[in-house]
């Protein structure tokens, strides 16, 4: 009996060493230690034997017991130190630390988004606040009450997109300038950022999708004068105190007088280059004071109040404020692009 129960601890615990030398996890570990030391282990189980062990081997059988159980504890310590170092070092099966992240993209503002919300900006500074109107307008809001001849090209088919029922697809943000007038009371300063569409055949400077900022200012005895500060202060903000306005005279049927506006430019500060064709100035928008029968239209007395508006091309701005010289890019979505802002 005596040599039986010492054959087995012996050869347990040289299995538990060789298969202890291969664990590769702390579940294995677990594992042997309960088939040896657990409650229905082996040890136990031996244990429960020394009863019929003869007195005399008794002691022996008690001393191989001992040091089975001191060298199984070392089997099992030096298996999880080694687990342990593989975990710092990185050499776990299918896991290498040293690897870089991964890089998680964070999506950017979109540079036609960035400029509205820069315009917008300045001109809450201004006391403007921002109102909208839908893409797709009546022939009334768009053209009719904006003062457009029933036969001003801009009307025609070729240049604006109809639907069935007679309304289109805004070809310009100035309805919403209808559409606040009507719905409230002067004073009114707002702008009206929002998407236009025209039939233009695309190229570097044209798009059919584009997108404007209205400002529309009404109160009492409002000039001129103060359309050109409300330009040159925005001027300042948007491209540096260094940018000078002027206006040209110009023709809408909805401001009389009308004007177009110009900015220096801001590439060669006015000397002449390729962006100006050598003007040493920027188109940037049309504007004007609103036409007394605008007022009309909408139910104000052009005798008591008065106003200018002003409109602009967003992804004109943005093209110079970022130097991207097809519009083009703004619609592509190529992130190689649009990951640079
Ligand atoms: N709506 C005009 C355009 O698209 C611009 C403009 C707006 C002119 C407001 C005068 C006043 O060309």
């Amino acid at each position: 009996m005596k040599n039986s129960i010492i054959n087995q601890i012996n050869t347990a615990l040289d299995a538990a060493e060789v298969n202890l030398a291969k664990a590769d996890n702390d579940q294995e570990i677990e594992a042997v230690r309960i088939a040896i030391v657990g409650r229905k282990g082996l040890f136990p189980a031996l244990s429960g034997e020394m009863k019929n062990v003869l007195p005399e081997d008794r002691k022996a059988v008690g001393i191989a017991f001992n040091q089975g159980k001191q060298r199984f504890q070392k089997i099992i310590d030096a298996a999880t130190e080694r687990l342990q170092q593989q975990d710092d070092t990185g050499e776990t099966a299918g896991i290498d630390l040293s690897l870089p992240g991964r890089q998680w993209q964070r999506g950017t503002k979109h540079p036609v988004s960035k400029i509205i919300d820069d315009c917008v900006a300045i001109f809450r500074r201004m006391g403007f606040i921002v109102a909208e109107g839908p893409e797709m307008e009546s022939v009334y809001n768009n053209f009719d009450a904006l003062n457009t001849p029933a036969d001003h090209p801009s009307r025609d088919p070729g240049d604006t997109f109809y639907f069935a029922d007679g309304r289109l697809l805004r070809t310009q943000t100035s309805p919403v300038q209808i559409r606040v007038m009507e719905s409230q009371e002067p004073p009114i300063r707002i702008v009206a950022p929002g998407r236009c569409f025209r039939r233009d055949t695309p190229d570097a400077t044209h798009s059919m999708n584009f997108h404007q900022i209205e400002g529309l200012y009404i109160d009492r005895q409002v000039s001129l004068a103060d359309l050109k500060s409300i330009l040159q202060t925005f001027a300042h903000e948007l491209f540096g105190p260094q940018v000078s306005i002027r206006l040209r005279p110009h023709f809408f049927p909805f401001t009389e007088p009308s004007v177009e506006y110009d900015f220096s430019c801001i590439m060669c500060k006015g000397k002449g280059c390729g962006v100006c064709k050598q003007s040493g100035w920027l188109e940037i928008a049309g504007a004007g004071m609103v036409d007394p029968q605008v007022l009309h239209n909408v139910g104000y007395d052009p005798a008591e109040w008065s106003g200018f508006a002003f409109g602009m091309g967003i992804e004109r701005l943005a093209m110079l404020r970022y130097r991207i010289n097809d519009i083009r890019f703004l619609y592509e979505n190529d992130v190689r692009f649009l990951e640079q802002f």
